[in-house]
């Protein structure tokens, strides 16, 4: 059955992965995004796929009137929540910031959804509130351990709020803890897109193969890992975008079995940086400069889910190879010359 999505951050990386499924399971997609860290033309990449162009609001999530204004206008049955600052080195640095956007964001949106008695709601939470696991791999029953950065816990205090909401109110929601995700769309009309220097790995990978980058500095080998390198679990994109869709579904058609469920979204296997180079390698026959230097501050020695409670509840499964992701992702990153 056809259902209207709003997805807030809809043109981000994730964001814009998650409305292609949607459309293409039916759905009719309402995107807002303040393309303050994506842009415009992800829109059209989006319709370049599915041939639908999805109604957009240029909006401040913390722009409580607009987004009232937004309500008022659309009839809405479920919330894919994206909308946040992400860059977990940035967010050490700006906290206040990181915590204003990304907590007050979430919530002015779950004020309009108990006030207007819309149910079902998608957070879009981290595996870095599990902060450095003490077993591997890591499973939902893990203790949430202090994080590592400002940015996780606007995730630790963000799955909190939620919970206290859906305990006063009609409110149903899933939070999906992330693990790394990669890769783009087969098509490469949509793809991470870093402003600036990339933070995260992968993309800084393809780039330093496309010669924006002069080299990958690796984080760090001398981690108790057999090559010394961090390990990290890398889900393909679309993977995790189709998770959404199942936990989405999964609400609208009352399956849910708490008022609030959380889910580790990985592929439950661990690759460390070394081995994510080599690969890398492998797919895109180049070669790529690197060199070790010193570890992140905030950085895991290890993380990778254990993915049985979204198999078994969700009946969802990562499906794609780290090879496909890391090919994806270097197409996408040609397509931008
Ligand atoms: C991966 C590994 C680095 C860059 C991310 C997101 C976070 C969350 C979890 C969703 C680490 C190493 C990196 C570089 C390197 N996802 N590295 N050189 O830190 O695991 O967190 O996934 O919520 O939001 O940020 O990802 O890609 O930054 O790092 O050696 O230039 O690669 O040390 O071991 P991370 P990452």
């Amino acid at each position: 059955m056809s259902h209207r999505i709003l997805i807030t951050g809809g043109l981000g990386y994730i964001g814009s992965h998650t409305a292609v499924e949607l459309i293409e399971n039916g759905h009719e997609v309402i995107i807002i995004d303040n393309l303050s860290n994506t842009r415009i033309e992800v829109l059209d990449g989006i319709e370049k796929i599915t041939g639908v162009r999805p109604v957009f609001y240029q909006t401040d999530m913390r722009d409580k009137a607009a987004v009232k204004n937004f309500f008022d206008k659309e009839k809405v049955d479920g919330v894919i929540h994206f909308s946040a600052f992400k860059a977990v080195g940035e967010s050490v640095h700006k906290p206040l910031a990181y915590y204003e956007n990304n907590l007050s964001a979430l919530i002015i949106l779950l004020q309009e959804l108990t006030q207007r008695g819309i149910h079902a709601f998608i957070f879009s939470s981290s595996c870095t509130v599990y902060g450095q696991a003490d077993e591997l791999p890591i499973t939902e029953k893990a203790p949430v351990k202090p994080a590592e950065s400002p940015y996780g816990y606007t995730k630790q205090v963000g799955e909190i709020i939620i919970k206290d909401t859906v305990r006063a109110s009609d409110l149903k929601a899933i939070a999906l803890r992330y693990f790394n995700p990669i890769g783009a769309h087969s098509s490469a009309l949509i793809g991470e897109l870093p402003l600036g220097v990339p933070q995260n790995l992968v993309p800084f990978i393809t780039q330093t193969a496309a010669g924006i980058r002069h080299e990958l500095s690796v984080f760090g080998n001398d981690y108790p890992t057999p090559d010394g390198t961090a390990i990290r679990d890398y889900i393909h994109v679309v993977d995790l975008a189709k998770a959404h869709i199942v936990a989405l579904e999964r609400l609208l058609t009352h399956k849910n079995k708490a008022s609030y469920e959380c889910f580790n979204i990985g592929t439950g296997m661990g690759s460390s940086v070394l081995e994510i180079i080599q690969t890398f390698e492998k797919v895109s026959g180049q070669s790529l400069p690197h060199k070790i230097v010193d570890r992140r501050p905030g950085d895991v020695v290890a993380a990778y889910a254990d993915t049985t409670l979204a198999n078994k509840e969700l009946g969802w499964k990562a499906e794609k190879t780290l090879e496909e992701a890391l090919y994806s992702s270097w197409k996408w990153q040609q397509s931008l010359r």
